[in-house]
Formats: C-alpha cells, sequence, structure tokens
C-alpha cells in the first residue's frame, strides 16, 4: 500500500494564512487545510494543530480570518509557516488592517473572510473550527495560490 501522506498529496489546495486576535495578542499561521463548509449561513473550516501557538489563541477568542495568499506568496507561507508566535512577534514587519473580528487581514492578498467559531470537532493531533463568515473582500484580478509541497520542503 503506498504511503498515505504520498497519496494526500495530489489534493490540490490553496495556501492561506489564518490570524486571529485573543485580548491584546495577534498571530497568524501558514494553513493548507482550509475548506468551504456550508453555504447558507456561509461557513469554512480550518484544521489546526494543537500545538499551534494559534490554537490556544482561537479557543480563547472564538474568532480567526483566512487570507487567501496569492501566486508566488511562497515567502509569506514560510514567514508564517515555520516560525512559532510563541517565540516571536511575526507581524513586527507586517502590514495589516482589521474587519469585524479585529483579526489581521493582510495586504496584498488575494482575499480574506473574517470569521466567528460556531463550532469545533476535535480530529486526533488538529481541531477543526468551523466559522461562520462575517466579512469579506477580494482582490478580482489576483490569481490564488496552489499549494506545491516542494515550494516548501524540496524535492524527496
Ligand atoms: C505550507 C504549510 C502548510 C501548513 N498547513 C498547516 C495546517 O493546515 N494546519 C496546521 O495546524 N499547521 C499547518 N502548518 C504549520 C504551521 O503553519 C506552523 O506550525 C506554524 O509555525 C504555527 O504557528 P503558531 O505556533 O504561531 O500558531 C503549515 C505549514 C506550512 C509551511
Amino acid at each position: 500500500m503506498a504511503k498515505w501522506d504520498d497519496v494526500l498529496r495530489n489534493i490540490h489546495c490553496g495556501l492561506f494564512v489564518v490570524t486571529t486576535k485573543s485580548g491584546d495578542k495577534i498571530n497568524g499561521m501558514t494553513v493548507a487545510w482550509m475548506t468551504r463548509a456550508s453555504i447558507e449561513p456561509p461557513m469554512v473550516s480550518v484544521s489546526i494543530g494543537k500545538t499551534r501557538y494559534s490554537h490556544g489563541l482561537i479557543q480563547e477568542s472564538g474568532v480567526f480570518a483566512v487570507n487567501i495568499l496569492k501566486e508566488g506568496q511562497v515567502d509569506v507561507g514560510k514567514h508564517f509557516g515555520f516560525q512559532s508566535g510563541k517565540r516571536v512577534n511575526k507581524f513586527d514587519k507586517v502590514d495589516y488592517e482589521t474587519k469585524i473580528t479585529g483579526s489581521p487581514i493582510l495586504k496584498n492578498i488575494a482575499g480574506y473572510l473574517d470569521c466567528r467559531v460556531v463550532s469545533s470537532c476535535d480530529a486526533g493531533d488538529h481541531t477543526i473550527f468551523v466559522g461562520e463568515v462575517v466579512d469579506a473582500g477580494t482582490s478580482p484580478d489576483a490569481r490564488p495560490m496552489l499549494y506545491v509541497h516542494e515550494d516548501f520542503w524540496g524535492k524527496k
């Protein structure tokens, strides 16, 4: 039988930075496991590892935003995906704005979904947070990034 993570690599997904704000703390992390969950009301889900700093912040605050990266923004994915907010302030030199929930919305991205958590589900070493979309925006001409494993971890 093929290794299951080799098989899953055949599933196309985009790449996102999931941000949140809890009290005076903000953070963002790179996420590939994001999907649409409901049309009415509009909902999306994100799968967040339980050891991530963002996990506790999303649990505390009940809010997150999905920032949809543009084609070519591998550097942004690495910035938010290869270091933890436990040790560094990833927003030190990154411009952002806020909409309804206070979660950071990055500048120069393909689009965003500002969400309030409506439910969560235990999923092994991750938690799936389902968020109702309370605000959304897009850059009509931007092409969204497609996640390519080798861009981040090199060839096997
Ligand atoms: C390309 C890429 C995709 C990732 N996708 C996910 C994901 O879907 N869920 C997750 O929990 N972590 C994912 N990560 C790992 C987190 O982004 C990473 O552990 C991050 O440092 C966590 O940040 P935090 O501790 O500040 O929350 C991904 C990382 C990369 C580079």
